[in-house]
């Protein structure tokens, strides 16, 4: 596996391979591999000829006060990690190298996009994530890139980019990964306690209990977003965050479920924030 910090070198590298008509498949991540991560990799892997994935924790989708200082960093173990799954190049550019000066130029989305959901309470952090995104996508001129619905609006926010900037790039969205007891796999759930961890799993509960009523026959939002919050409100420890029903693909509130509707949900674990969702078809 070649190993690049240097946008350069990695510059020389995706020339080369255009020129051998390699088609490039690129996984954008933070680090602190898992499974959610490898699954990404993997159909990259089906799909392309060459895998690039990059490591870099990015402290422009940072809010101040958020937890970036502590996101957990193993360079090491990632390498190692992707190296066993015969991914072709780790990129993993220093805070330097991707911001060398403080930008003059943003990715600036939409505020019906970015404003809602996880962005109603972390401002300017779809614009951190479409502007690193935007570079990646420059930086490794991607045929297809690969992401995941674990983070359901940075998927939608990242398939409009590509649509809107015209993007060369095919956008593939990957089904979340749990662990076997459902919790969704976040690098952030190594902040969680046990204690934190065994409540945290009401979110996905919460998911498939209403998941349920919607295949029975419930369409009414309002009752649905009820359900969820009598689940989460029984563990002491857990704050919500919010609770969405919305249209796939503007955000927009929906006051009936319809044809894929995300219901996506954020809660505070202790001081540990965790983000779960699933995208449902009412009844037409
Ligand atoms: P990160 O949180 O490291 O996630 C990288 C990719 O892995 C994202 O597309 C995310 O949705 C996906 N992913 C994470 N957990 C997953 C799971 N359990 N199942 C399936 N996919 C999962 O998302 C980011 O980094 C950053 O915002 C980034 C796009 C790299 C821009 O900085």
């Amino acid at each position: 596996m070649e190993f690049f910090t240097a946008i350069q070198d990695i510059g020389v590298y995706v020339k080369n391979a255009k020129r051998n008509c390699k088609t490039i498949g690129l996984v954008p991540t933070m680090g602190s591999l898992h499974e959610g991560h490898l699954s990404l990799v993997r159909a990259a892997a089906d799909e392309c000829d060459v895998v690039i994935v990059s490591v870099f924790v990015n402290k422009k989708q940072f809010s101040a006060g958020e937890d970036f200082d502590k996101y957990p960093r193993d360079i090491k173990r990632d390498r190692e990690i992707l190296e066993s799954a015969n991914v072709d190049v780790l990129f993993a550019p220093t805070n330097a190298e991707m911001y060398p000066d403080s930008l003059a130029t943003y990715v600036e989305v939409d505020a019906k996009l970015a404003n809602c959901l996880c962005g109603a309470t972390r401002p300017g952090h779809f614009r951190g994530v479409t502007t690193v995104v935007a570079k990646l996508f420059n930086i490794c001129q991607p045929d297809m890139s690969y992401f995941g619905q674990k983070d359901a609006q940075q998927a939608v926010i990242i398939k409009r980019m590509a649509c809107d900037l015209n993007f060369s790039t095919g956008i593939s969205v990957m089904p979340i990964i749990r662990d076997n007891d459902g919790l969704a796999m976040s690098s952030r759930n190594s902040y969680l306690s046990e204690n934190e961890r065994i409540q945290a799993l009401s979110l996905y509960k919460a998911l498939c209990a209403v998941k349920k009523m919607v295949e029975q026959g419930e369409v009414c939002s309002s009752r649905i977003f009820r359900k969820i919050k009598q689940i989460l409100i029984s563990e002491k420890d857990i704050k919500i965050d919010y609770i969405a029903i919305v249209d796939n693909e503007s955000l927009q509130p929906v006051e009936t479920i319809k044809e894929k509707t995300l219901i996506a949900v954020a809660i505070f674990v202790g001081n540990t924030r965790l983000i779960d969702n699933v995208v449902v078809d009412g009844e037409s």
